[in-house]
């Protein structure tokens, strides 16, 4: 069964580039780019990968970003996560990058996207997976700094797919970044948020109504307000959920107390997804077997989550459709 679930046909759509740096290659860049790193060993650094809410996470990981200085180093970084991804059944990865993350220690955009672009390139040639592009704005910074950010990736709008908005959510709303995500959604590109991971569900409403998010990234909290689950249902926007993420960050406690099987039972459309992978351990595979094995979703329940996850990617229909008939094909010989 868990072999099954590995390679049944997916898409993740909640994923951060930076999070699949595993402790390798950060101190295998870190030597070559010389960047001093607080730690002596690769275990020293996964020893310290214990959080009790976001802000511990986030202070660690974009630490750890510091060490991607060039093309070359986004080149191997998200080349070494589409071929992980393509052993998780993953046929579609909707990827989220940082650039304000690099570009104040003086990093290039162009640099950063060239690299993940032409490691999108590579794989879909070389692996068959499709993927995509979505640039976030750090939501603790000021709405000028997103907007400079967006103005200067937009002579590379053809690589990217989308804007979001991640990092620190609490004190930081969705309004705030209203008028760069109408600029973005002015140059054709489409609109996810991080909201009601640890915001409340006032801040999922925002991300629709203020941002024209198409996607809610996490959205477990919506569940503290029936109006916004009754919202959420009846215009099927999906969440992108990501259970081990949640359990590693405190959202909720263990496997077991994850909320998302009453998602579902609430109508809602859910997808499975590992947020940072390297720090929260697990991949998208590890993710859908903790929620088999924490929460008994059975096989067909299962099933139904990976042909959500492509419906809910930002596929053209008639793609859609292909990787859902490839699904069907796989579960009835399976
Ligand atoms: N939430 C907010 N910001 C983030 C996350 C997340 O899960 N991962 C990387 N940046
Ligand atoms: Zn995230």
């Amino acid at each position: 069964m868990d072999q099954f679930l590995r390679g049944l046909p997916k898409a993740e759509l909640h994923l951060h580039i930076e999070g699949t740096l595993e402790p390798e290659l950060m101190f295998e860049l870190a030597e070559r780019n010389g960047v001093a790193l607080p730690h002596e060993s690769t275990e020293a650094l996964r020893s310290a990968y214990t959080f009790t809410r976001l802000q511990d996470f986030l202070d660690i990981y974009y630490q750890g970003a510091a060490v991607l200085r060039t093309t070359e180093d986004f080149y191997e970084l998200t080349l070494a996560y589409l071929q992980r991804a393509v052993g998780d059944g993953v046929r579609r990865a909707e990827m989220f990058f940082d650039p304000q993350t690099h570009t104040e220690r003086g990093v290039k955009i162009g640099a950063i996207i060239d690299g993940i672009t032409r490691a999108r390139r590579d794989a879909e040639h070389d692996l068959g997976i499709s993927s995509g592009l979505i640039m976030c704005f750090l939501r603790h910074l000021p709405e000028s700094a997103a907007m400079e950010t967006l103005e200067a990736a937009l002579p590379h709008a053809s690589e990217l797919l989308g804007v979001g908005i991640d990092s620190s959510e609490l004190g930081n709303p969705p309004e705030k970044f209203a008028t760069v995500f109408a600029r973005a959604r002015d140059e054709g590109l489409r609109c996810v948020a991080h909201a009601g991971e640890e915001g409340p569900p006032a801040y999922i409403l925002g991300a629709l109504d203020d941002l024209g998010a198409e996607r809610i990234d996490h959205g477990v909290r919506c569940l503290e307000d029936p109006a916004v689950v009754a919202r959420l249902r009846d215009s099927a926007v999906p969440l992108t959920v990501c259970p081990l993420s949640n359990v590693k960050l405190r959202v909720v406690k263990t496997i077991e107390d994850h909320p998302l099987h009453r998602m579902l039972d609430a109508g809602l459309n859910v997808s499975i997804n590992s947020d940072d992978p390297a720090y929260f351990g697990g991949y998208v595979g590890d993710n859908y077997i903790a929620v088999r094995d924490g929460l008994g979703v059975d096989r067909a329940g299962m099933v139904d989550i990976a042909r959500g996850s492509i419906r809910a990617s930002f596929l053209p229909v008639g793609d859609k459709e292909r990787l859902v008939v490839e699904l069907e094909q796989y579960v009835a010989a399976h």
